[in-house]
């Protein structure tokens, strides 16, 4: 059967030292030892209490016992699959990283995913898709952790915590809900442009296929003589961008709620392999001053700066195990190779440091071991031990430098240095112009799209029930655009007089 068949096979792969034909293939313990009867516990004759005796009985409840581990904080929804990145375009000139070399052939593990809800969560929810790429290079893990919108709901990590759980289910409820939502958002004007985009087409996308894909911040990359370039990359669905109409959210989540994964499955079995281009915009150090807002402000896209072509990702292979695929995978901003380097962006630096944090905690102190974290590359380094640890070190020199046995530094490992000015501080970043871009993503819709997002947004502003948080969202909305507030106003049966006074008040 190929049951049996798949067994066998198994044996194969996991290198057991005992060779395995298909029809020796019987029910063991852990252990390995062969378990005589599997559907009766022992017990003390025929109306006794069962016996402690029965350790293959305790082994396997223990075993169930111990199949969850926590979920992730955010993003906990998700699906995987594996590809290739291909780079088409010489930019030697901006990176010296290798993944970058037109002709190579890099593997690639993807997680999509939801934010806000749970691990089991229906997935067309209203939220940002996250669009998280394991790139397995030869110098090195590089993961370009971004989602499928350009910008970020807040521009400093010290609110990340806060956001999250504004926007989670309530601690109270345990269901999400607007109130608390909105009541965190009217603190924080930053965010309009986000949430503008939040309940347009971009928050409802109608399949993990039909997104783009961006890694939100600027990062450095770096070429062979150390000159330095600030990039945004954005991934371009080539299958073509597609939602799900408001109106159209109900019949769509009872007819699949589990949708998207079923969907990416579905087209990959049947060889329908989904790719993206990637893209790069490119700003010179000096250019980042030439905007009226902060061009390392997570909240802010970069207008008018070209976007240059530089390579395919195609997806081909679902993983034959999700939890050890997919559950267990691990990506982090902060997993960057030769030629790739954080900007300075206050954002990114904070996810510099959560993402491997939360990691040990889910996963354990050696989870950049697991078969789908570990690199393509040999690993040396001087760890050592830990919870299952599985690295296959050999040799007592577990420390460095060494006359013995000295593993060298790698010269291509060292960071730029970068010219730093002023004194610690703990200070708003100044030119916010919170509201502009809103406006102009805002205008540049479509006559359907404008009214989908006023349909989407004035449903969960009415379950706003505190009254001054309502009025200071639809002032903000009112600052980005007059008609796109009006609307609103209007929809949520506000006085449009009383919101256009509190946006005249607003700062931009
Ligand atoms: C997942 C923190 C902002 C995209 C996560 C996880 C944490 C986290 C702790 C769970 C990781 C895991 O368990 O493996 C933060 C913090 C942020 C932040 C502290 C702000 C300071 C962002 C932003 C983006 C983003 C701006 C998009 C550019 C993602 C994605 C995942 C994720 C895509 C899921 C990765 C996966 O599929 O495993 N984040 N995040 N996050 N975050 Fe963030």
């Amino acid at each position: 059967s190929s049951f049996v068949a798949k067994y066998a096979l198994l044996a194969l792969v996991s290198g057991s030292v005992f060779a395995v034909s298909a029809q020796d293939v019987r029910l063991t313990t852990d252990a390995g030892a062969p378990v005589g009867d599997n559907q009766n516990s022992q017990t003390a004759g025929p109306d006794g209490p069962v016996l402690l005796q029965d350790s293959h009985l305790i082994e396997k409840l223990q075993r169930f016992d111990r199949e969850r581990i926590p979920e992730r904080v955010v993003h906990a929804r998700g699906t995987g699959a594996f590809g290739v990145f291909q780079p088409d375009a010489d930019i030697s000139s901006l990176s010296k990283a290798k993944v970058f070399t037109p002709g190579t052939t890099t593997p690639v593990f993807v997680r999509f995913s939801t934010v806000m809800n749970y691990r089991g969560s229906p997935e067309q929810a209203r939220d940002p898709r996250g669009f998280a790429v394991k790139f397995y290079t030869q110098q090195g893990n590089w993961d370009l952790v971004g989602n499928n919108m350009p910008i970020f709901f807040i521009r400093d990590a010290i609110k990340f915590p806060d956001f999250v759980h504004a926007n989670k289910p309530s601690a109270v409820t345990n269901v999400q809900d607007a109130n608390l939502a909105f009541d965190f958002f009217a603190h924080t004007p930053e965010a309009t442009a986000m949430l503008t985009r939040l309940y347009s087409a971009e928050g409802m996308p109608d399949s993990y296929r039909h997104m783009d894909g961006f890694g939100v911040h600027a990062f450095k990359l770096v070429n062979a003589q150390g000159d330095v370039h600030y990039v945004k990359f954005h991934w371009k669905s080539v299958q073509g961008l597609h939602s799900i109409r408001p109106k159209d959210v109900p019949a769509s989540l009872a007819g699949d709620w589990n949708h998207h994964t079923n969907d990416l499955y579905k087209a990959l079995k049947a060889g329908d392999y989904p790719k993206w281009d990637l893209y790069i915009q490119v700003l010179e150090p000096k250019d980042l001053a030439r905007f009226d807002f902060n061009a390392l402000d997570d909240t802010k896209i970069w207008p008018d700066v070209p976007e240059k072509k530089i390579g395919t990702m195609t997806l081909n292979r679902v993983p034959d195990n999700y939890f050890e695929s997919t559950e267990q995978s691990a990506f982090a901003p902060s997993r960057m190779v030769p030629g790739i380097e954080a900007s300075e962006d206050r954002m990114l630096q904070g996810r510099l440091f959560a993402y491997a944090d939360t990691q040990i905690y889910r996963l354990g102190a050696n989870y950049q071991s697991l078969p789908i974290n570990r690199p393509a590359v040999p690993v040396n380094n001087e760890d050592q031990d830990g919870n299952m640890n599985i690295s296959g070190r050999k040799g007592d020199i577990n420390f460095e430098p060494s006359g013995v046995k000295e593993v060298p530094e790698d010269p291509q490992g060292r960071l730029v240095n970068t010219a730093l000015s002023g004194t610690t501080q703990q200070q708003a970043i100044a030119k916010m112009r919170n509201f502009v871009q809103a406006g102009e993503y805002y205008r540049a819709l479509s006559a359907q799209d404008k009214s989908d997002l006023i349909v989407t947004l004035s449903a969960d502003l009415n379950n706003v029930t505190n009254e001054g948080n309502k009025y200071t969202m639809l002032s903000y909305f009112y600052k980005a655009d007059p008609d796109y507030g009006s609307r609103l106003a209007k929809a949520t049966h506000a006085d449009v007089a009383r919101v256009k006074a509190a946006a005249a008040q607003l700062k931009d």
